[in-house]
């Protein structure tokens, strides 16, 4: 598969804040791509020297085999960039909005004219084209910046956290909206602190933590390589654990978090039945669920990602 990005050990340093430590990615064309991690890893420091608006200290990064130091231009006429904080013009309705950005891209009518109509109904906006946008929801909002940087069909869609604030009915529809843009050739790098969202949506990630990269895989390979498929967590104090698991064979891997401890297994059957033997009356409550990419990022830290860096 052809790389379409290439991060080669880039640093970047605010003042004594080192945000992007030595960073290496390769990013395959044709994936949504995620880099996951807590608030201040480094995301977004990242992606801003990806499309050339920062530049890093050290280190080099090529976007469609170009240096984007070198050639910046050429690399974001092909890139399409939605920020956290919404850059549409707020006395303009989202079809003035998809005008302006339409003609700093240079697009000319017939083209113009139809990609602007093409991309309302995509991002279901029809409903809401001609209110200006400070009337309009968040939701809404984050559509049209959608929509807004896809105006010049990008080969590569760079998001940064796409759905963070958005109700849930808006995330589905995003995600199914992602989903075709992939299937349809572009290339999508996005951010997310959300562990449900980086595993429907991405083939694969990157865990990133204090500017580094930690582990890139996809979802279900670094689950299975990280930790094991099913996790059983209970309450179980430090000073009960030997008791309670005497005489069964010690799950593959295990965590503990205050209390609580979460045990990893391919099969996870024979944990459970014999910790029901140890505790006949059903005191320990017991939540037995698929391992999931919160675990890995625990097992990989030691710290939450909802937490915070
Ligand atoms: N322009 C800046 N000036 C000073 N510090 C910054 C700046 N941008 C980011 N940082 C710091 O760099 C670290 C990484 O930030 P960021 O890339 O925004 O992380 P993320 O997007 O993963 O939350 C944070 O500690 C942040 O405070
Ligand atoms: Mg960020």
């Amino acid at each position: 598969m052809a790389v379409i990005v290439e991060v080669q050990s880039v640093s970047k340093r605010f003042g004594s804040r080192l945000a992007v430590d030595g960073l290496t990615l390769e990013i395959p064309s044709g994936i949504c791509f995620g880099l996951l991690g807590p608030n201040g890893a480094g995301k977004t420091t990242t992606l801003r020297m990806i499309y050339g608006v920062t530049r890093p200290d050290t280190g080099t990064i090529r976007v469609f085999g170009i240096d984007i130091s070198r050639n910046p231009r050429a690399v974001r006429a092909r890139l399409g960039v939605t920020l956290q904080q919404n850059v549409s013009i707020e006395a303009l309705s989202p079809k003035e909005n998809l005008r302006v950005f339409g003609r700093y891209h240079l697009l000319r009518d017939p083209e113009f004219s139809r990609r602007i109509e093409e991309l309302i109904d995509f991002l279901d906006l029809r409903s809401h084209a001609n209110v200006p946008v400070r009337h309009l929801s968040g939701g809404f909002q984050r559509r049209l910046a959608i929509a807004l940087s896809l105006m010049n069909r990008p080969e590569l869609l760079i998001l940064d956290e796409p759905t963070t604030g958005l109700d849930p009915a808006v995330r589905l529809a995003l995600w199914s909206r992602i989903r075709e843009l992939r299937a349809a050739g572009a290339t999508v790098l996005l951010t997310t602190h959300y562990m449900d969202e980086a595993q429907r949506l991405c083939d694969q990630v990157a865990i990133v933590s204090g500017g580094k990269v930690i582990d890139q895989a996809s979802p279900s390979d670094l689950i299975v390589a990280r930790l094991a498929p099913e996790a059983v967590e209970l309450d179980c104090p430090p000073e009960e654990e030997a008791a309670l698991f005497s005489g069964v064979r010690p799950p593959s891997h295990r965590l503990r978090v205050g209390k609580r401890i979460i045990l990893y297994a391919d099969d996870t059957t024979h944990l459970i039945e014999h910790i029901r033997r140890r505790d006949p009356g059903d005191r320990r409550e017991l939540v037995v669920r698929p391992t999931n990419l919160e675990d890995v990022f625990l097992a990989l830290t030691g710290a939450s990602l909802e937490g915070g860096a």
